[in-house]
């Protein structure tokens, strides 16, 4: 055998993020293998609809001491191996293949985990379904949620993530073009994906940013209770209203589709409401954060459907697969809007919001149209939100 005769390595199978997460959700026997180091695995896990058997052991330990390390994977177990990126996990994957233990690399580790986007649609009545469709878009790795709204040949975004082709894409399938781009804030968990897939396609973006921050990108505005129509078919369309719902950030702008489906942002969730000391200013931001709860969506009905920008964990997902509530069960249940006066919200909200998002400064100034690297963010964007201000317990900015 010469040196190019050397055996050939046995192929690494390959597990795309988008197959994986259906099969962890059906409770399919799976052993997920962590090799990340112990700081980043502690700080940010996958997470299905049903509990994940993992195991955790480090990349270098198995540089360090192969035999060991094998030795503490299961041998009758189908095991599939994540790492940040999937190279160091490939490896891996290859090492147990040659041990005799199946494996599979997941493709793109962590980094495609946290870009995976997965669009469940909004069950309507069939009066509405036969004029829009409501898609809720769940980044589940970072527990975004985005909407796609289709009524007629058009459609809306909003509070996209950064993936325009996907959107795009989308609504093409859905036989619909996107017509306009909205964001219902000046996000700081992530970067927005509305202005780059607006300028792509040449619609209006909007986004109301308020208070001291000083928007550099090109904004089509939408004045407070404005409707805005999607349809481009005769007979088909609908009205999307504007409501100011500040708090969570000075511009907070919620969308309500049709006079039922209310989109939210981080001004209402479904377990807890908006942290709104991100900018510096709890107590004011968090009296206007309790007007808006308190008096701005006084008037919409109980059976008003909230779709909110984000969840904390899986225990906030419905059974239709749904981040949603009904106004009325989320006035009564969730704990910050059974606070009765402004200062003890306020100071029920100081005492439950934890450490601001990492890189959350930076992220709001690329969303105010700094610009910055592909590489810069995705570093900034890993890891879960964390938008909520919750007294019941930290969530989710
Ligand atoms: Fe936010």
């Amino acid at each position: 055998m010469n040196a190019h005769d050397e055996p050939a390595e046995t192929p690494v199978p390959t597990l795309e993020v988008g197959a994986l997460l259906p099969r962890l959700d059906r409770g399919e026997k799976i052993l997920l293998l962590d090799v990340r180091n112990e700081e980043e695995f502690e700080a940010w896990k996958v997470e299905a609809r049903r509990p994940i058997e993992t195991i955790h052991v480090p990349y270098f330990d198995f540089i360090e001491d192969a035999d060991a390390s094998i030795a503490k994977v299961p041998r009758n177990r189908d095991v599939v191996v994540l790492c940040a990126q999937g190279g160091s996990s490939e490896m891996v994957a290859g090492m147990l293949q040659e041990a005799g233990i199946p494996s599979a690399n997941i493709k793109g580790g962590m980094i495609a985990y946290g870009l995976y986007l997965e669009p469940v649609r909004v069950p309507l009545t069939a009066a509405e379904a036969a004029r829009y469709e409501v898609w809720q878009v769940n980044r589940r790795g970072k527990g975004c949620l985005s909407y796609v709204i289709v009524s007629g040949i058009e459609a809306v975004v909003v509070d996209p993530s950064r993936h325009a082709p996907w959107y795009e894409g989308f609504a093409a399938e859905r036989g619909a073009r996107i017509v306009r781009v909205l964001d219902t804030h000046v996000h700081a968990d992530h970067v927005s994906g509305g202005p780059p897939l607006a300028r792509k396609l040449g619609v209006p973006y909007f986004v109301a940013a308020g208070g001291e921050f000083e928007l550099r990108q090109p904004v089509t505005p939408l004045a407070d209770g404005q409707e805005v129509r999607l349809g481009g078919e005769k007979g088909v369309s609908i009205e999307m209203r504007v409501i100011s719902t500040p708090g969570h950030t000075p511009g907070s702008t919620s969308f309500l589709v049709d006079g039922k489906y209310l989109l939210t942002g981080d001004t209402l969730f479904v377990a807890s409401v908006g942290r709104p000391d991100l900018g510096g200013h709890v107590v004011e931001w968090g009296h206007a954060l309790f007007d808006t709860l308190k008096r701005r969506l006084a008037d919409l009905p109980e059976e008003t459907r909230v779709l909110p920008a984000h969840y904390s964990g899986t225990a906030e997902i419905s059974t239709e697969n749904l981040v949603w509530g009904c106004l009325g069960d989320l006035r009564r249940t969730v704990p910050e809007m059974q606070i009765a006066t402004a200062d003890a919200f306020v100071e029920a909200l100081r005492g439950a919001v934890k450490d601001p998002p990492k890189a959350y400064a930076e992220i709001i100034k690329v969303n105010l149209g700094a610009p910055a690297t592909e590489e810069k963010i995705s570093e900034w964007e890993l890891g879960k939100n964390q938008c909520a201000a919750s007294a019941r317990k930290a969530a989710g900015a």
